[in-house]
């Protein structure tokens, strides 16, 4: 039996922050508590000074493979993820070919599978080869994946859109929605929602307008979750070409008042990598990954936002809607943990990502947070 103690830090999570030994015992969080007895069997590792945190997860990843492998493959992708602090992430269908068949989705998750880091759910496209025409077999792609989502293009047929989300009520998935232009087909979708019922997730939302829309829905009752990127909470004002576009400080204060109001569901990234040349070319996208944490960790604290509603967006929240035993520190919970130096300086240098990715418009800047390491079952991969 393998017995590690992460001794002396502090543990936070959604719940709770206090500092605590933490005993891993065969891949399970087995104990939370001062003080915990190191017999001779157990692995010390001394945290002093850091904090313990459930790993964190990610429900919106570009990966590029297959198709795209000068931007990103599978291995670069996910352990570009771990670098940052993830051990669950879900893969986008914009690969090419488009992630809307069984063998497409089946032959990621099998290669994943081997690479044994990261756990990576795939994401199956709405319509038939993103093209919005014609809607993909729900049913036979629901063996397969939980997540349904036309990311990088809005669904603009109301029939496929109802047609999905009725599906995703009766086999019980979910639909991450792109929304283009956001607002109004937030609108629409919210819409189509209360008339169809199903479960529907809004993705990357940037501007107040939008935001609002999903609160008012929240507010009646219909049962919507939301997310919001690094990127769009660090940068406004900004015409770095990513979708959505960057917005302004009045939505990014928006947003964050959004957040402390309890209305935004997870904090994923739309880590979107792509080459020097695909971006001068007019590229979308922002490599993100490796710095959420530090992003997001700097955001909250400036704006008072505490370490447990990070893990709340970051891990909790997302682990729940991904379905794993994860997320929280607790007793029985599979040990998938990071730990992170809250008060690090940093300075944001893309040429050391380990994604293939260097595309970011955060390149120096300061900010304070780091990942040092991230546990999955209790093995560090990091
Ligand atoms: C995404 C990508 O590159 O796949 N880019 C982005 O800016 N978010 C797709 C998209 O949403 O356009």
């Amino acid at each position: 039996m393998s017995k590690t103690i992460l001794k002396g830090g502090k543990v936070v999570d959604a719940n709770a922050s206090r500092e605590a030994d933490v005993l891993i015992m065969d891949g399970i969080i087995s104990e939370v508590d001062n003080n915990l007895y190191v017999g001779d069997d157990v692995e010390v590792v001394n945290v002093a000074g850091l904090t313990v945190m459930p790993s964190f997860a990610d429900l919106h990843v570009h990966l590029r493979d297959p198709g795209f492998l000068h931007k990103e493959t599978l291995e670069t992708g996910i352990r570009a993820a771990v670098n940052g602090g993830y051990t669950h992430i879900v893969a986008m269908a914009n690969t090419k070919p488009i992630a809307d068949n069984t063998e497409v989705i089946a032959d990621v998750l099998a290669r994943a599978q081997r690479l044994s880091l990261a756990e990576v759910y795939q994401a199956a496209a709405v319509s038939i080869g993103e093209k919005g025409e014609k809607a993909v077999d729900f049913r036979t792609l629901r063996s397969l994946t939980k997540f349904f989502s036309d990311d990088g293009k809005n669904v603009d047929s109301e029939e496929i859109f109802a047609e999905a989300l009725r599906a995703s009520k009766e086999l019980d998935f979910l639909i991450m929605d792109h929304s283009e232009p956001e607002t109004e087909m937030v609108l629409r979708n919210i819409e189509l929602l209360e008339k169809n019922g199903g479960n529907l997730h809004f993705c990357h939302i940037s501007k107040a307008d939008s935001m609002m829309a999903i609160m008012n829905a929240k507010d009646k009752g219909l049962r919507v979750t939301v997310e919001v990127t690094p990127h769009h909470l660090l940068g406004y004002d900004n015409d770095y070409r990513v979708n959505p576009p960057l917005a302004t400080k009045a939505d990014v204060d928006f947003l964050i008042r959004a957040i402390k109001d309890g209305y935004v569901d997870c904090i994923s990234t739309d880590h979107a990598p792509h080459t020097a040349e695909d971006k001068a070319a007019g590229a979308p996208g922002i490599s993100g990954i490796e710095v959420a944490f530090p992003i997001i960790n700097t955001v909250f604290s400036e704006n008072g936002i505490k370490p447990e509603g990070l893990s709340r967006l970051m891990s909790k929240n997302p682990m729940i809607m991904m379905g794993v035993n994860s997320g929280l520190l607790q007793v029985g919970y599979e040990a998938n943990l990071v730990i992170v130096d809250e008060n690090a300086d940093v300075v944001v240098d893309a040429s050391k990502f380990v994604s293939m990715g260097k595309n970011t418009p955060f390149n120096g800047t300061k900010l304070k947070g780091k990942v040092i390491h991230t546990i999955k079952k209790g093995e560090f991969l990091k």
